[in-house]
């Protein structure tokens, strides 16, 4: 297939969707190669992703692997509380913005266009560094998804389930030759706020990701 066709953007309401490249299931670094070598990565070159990679990217936290939706990360009682924003400040072929994940077509839908990068590391307390990452990754929930089966235990599977996520972004980071480092220090409400979540959505961790130095 194309390119230009895997860049297919169609209207849905008045909302934008991005289909993005189908997945690869194959590379040549190893399972074990990705885990010797993952290490947060704070220095980036400031070169674009392709948007091969962030297809990558996504799939390996919350793509799709069967039928029945179940997904590369384990979720309590499959009720999948989890949700991706993609934020794209420099990715080929994508506009800079903020985008939500769709799993089940493994598209994105574009939430608007704006550069959060500099506003971004002031939400995480001024850690500059992050700035110069292509992308990031918010990982947020929507507690009553699971709590609604387990209570209050709820919380902490969900909390289990973003670090499954993580790690995943983490190892295909690596196997991909990019750099990638986990953040939790950051205002909760002023991510929200940003990325215009919901009451009852809740950011959880974010994903700093691009070229290394
Ligand atoms: C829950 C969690 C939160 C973290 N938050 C940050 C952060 O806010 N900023 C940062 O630079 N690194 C953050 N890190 C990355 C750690 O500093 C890093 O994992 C640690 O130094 C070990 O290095 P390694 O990841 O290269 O093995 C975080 C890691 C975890 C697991």
């Amino acid at each position: 297939m194309e390119k230009s066709e895997h860049v297919l953007e169609s209207h849905l309401s008045s909302t934008r969707i991005i289909y993005l490249p189908a997945p690869r299931k194959e590379s040549d670094v190893s399972l074990e190669q990705a885990l010797e070598n993952r290490r947060s990565t704070r220095d980036y070159t400031g070169g674009s992703l392709d948007l091969s990679d962030v297809s990558q990217l996504l799939w390996s936290a919350q793509g799709e692997t069967s039928t029945n939706g179940y997904r590369t990360a384990p979720s309590a009682g499959a009720l999948f509380p989890l949700e991706l924003y993609l934020l794209a400040m420099n990715v080929k072929d994508l506009k800079t913005g903020i985008y939500k994940y769709i799993p089940s077509t493994h598209s994105l839908r574009r939430q608007n266009n704006t550069d959060v990068n500099e506003g971004l590391a002031e939400l995480c307390f001024d850690q500059t560094w992050i700035t110069k990452a292509a992308v990031d990754i918010l990982i947020s929930a929507v507690y009553g998804r699971t709590t609604i089966k387990y209570g209050d235990r709820g919380i902490r599977y969900i909390y289990l389930e973003a670090g499954h996520a993580a790690q995943n972004i983490c190892l295909q980071a690596t196997a991909l030759g990019l750099g990638a480092t986990t953040v939790g220090a950051f205002s909760d409400q002023g991510l929200k706020l940003t990325l215009s979540m919901s009451s009852n959505e809740f950011p959880l961790y974010l994903l700093t990701i691009g070229k290394k130095l």
